[in-house]
C-alpha cells in the first residue's frame, strides 16, 4: 500500500489524519518531527518529491532519526541512523543489512538483505498544500514501538 498521496483539493483530509505542517515549510526544512495525536513522536521527511513518515526514534536503541542522512542502498532509499548507522527504508521501514555469502571466500561477497519491517511507518496525505499524517495502527508489534512507550519516555526524563 502506498504511504504517500496527494488528494484533490475538493476532498477533505482522511478522517483520522493529523495536520503536521505546511507543505512548503516541510520541504524547506527537509524534515520535521511532531508529536502526533498526543501519543506518537513522528518524523516526516521530504525526499525527491515525496513525503514519508515514520516513528522518530530508531528501532535499534532509540537513535535520533531526524539527524540521519538519506542514502540509497541496493536501489532503496534509506535513512541512516546517526547512532550506529542502521539503514531503514523510508517507504516500508525495513531494516537493511549486508550479509556475507561465505565468510571463508575472500574477497568477501556481500548482498543487501532485509530484516523485515522494524520501524513503524505512517501514511502521509497532502491536501491543499497541508500535510497530514495518519498513524499506522496495525496490531502487530514493530520494534520501534518500544521507543514510543511511557516506560521509555519516563526513562528519558530520569536520565
Ligand atoms: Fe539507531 Fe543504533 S540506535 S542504529
Amino acid at each position: 500500500e502506498k504511504t504517500w498521496q496527494i488528494s484533490s483539493s475538493s476532498v477533505p483530509p482522511p478522517p483520522s489524519s493529523h495536520f503536521v505542517g505546511k507543505r512548503d515549510d516541510i520541504i524547506r526544512r527537509g524534515r520535521v518531527t511532531k508529536l502526533v495525536n498526543g501519543c506518537r513522536d513522528v518524523l516526516v521527511v521530504y525526499h525527491h518529491g515525496e513525503f514519508h513518515a515514520m516513528d522518530m526514534r530508531c528501532y535499534h536503541a532509540g537513535g535520533a532519526l531526524e539527524l540521519g542522512d538519506i542514502e540509497e542502498f541496493n536501489g532503496r532509499v534509506c535513512i541512516v541512523c546517526p547512532w550506529h548507522k542502521y539503514k531503514i527504508t523510508l517507504v516500508e521501514g525495513e531494516g537493511l543489512y549486508q550479509a556475507v555469502d561465505n565468510p571463508t571466500v575472500k574477497p568477501l561477497i556481500t548482498h543487501w538483505r532485509s530484516k523485515g519491517v522494524k520501524q513503524r511507518v505512517h501514511k502521509v496525505t497532502e491536501v491543499n498544500e497541508d500535510i497530514y499524517v495518519t498513524l499506522n495502527d496495525s496490531r502487530e508489534t514493530i520494534e520501534s514501538d518500544y521507543y514510543q512507550t511511557d516506560t521509555y519516555r519516563s526513562n528519558l526524563r530520569i536520565q
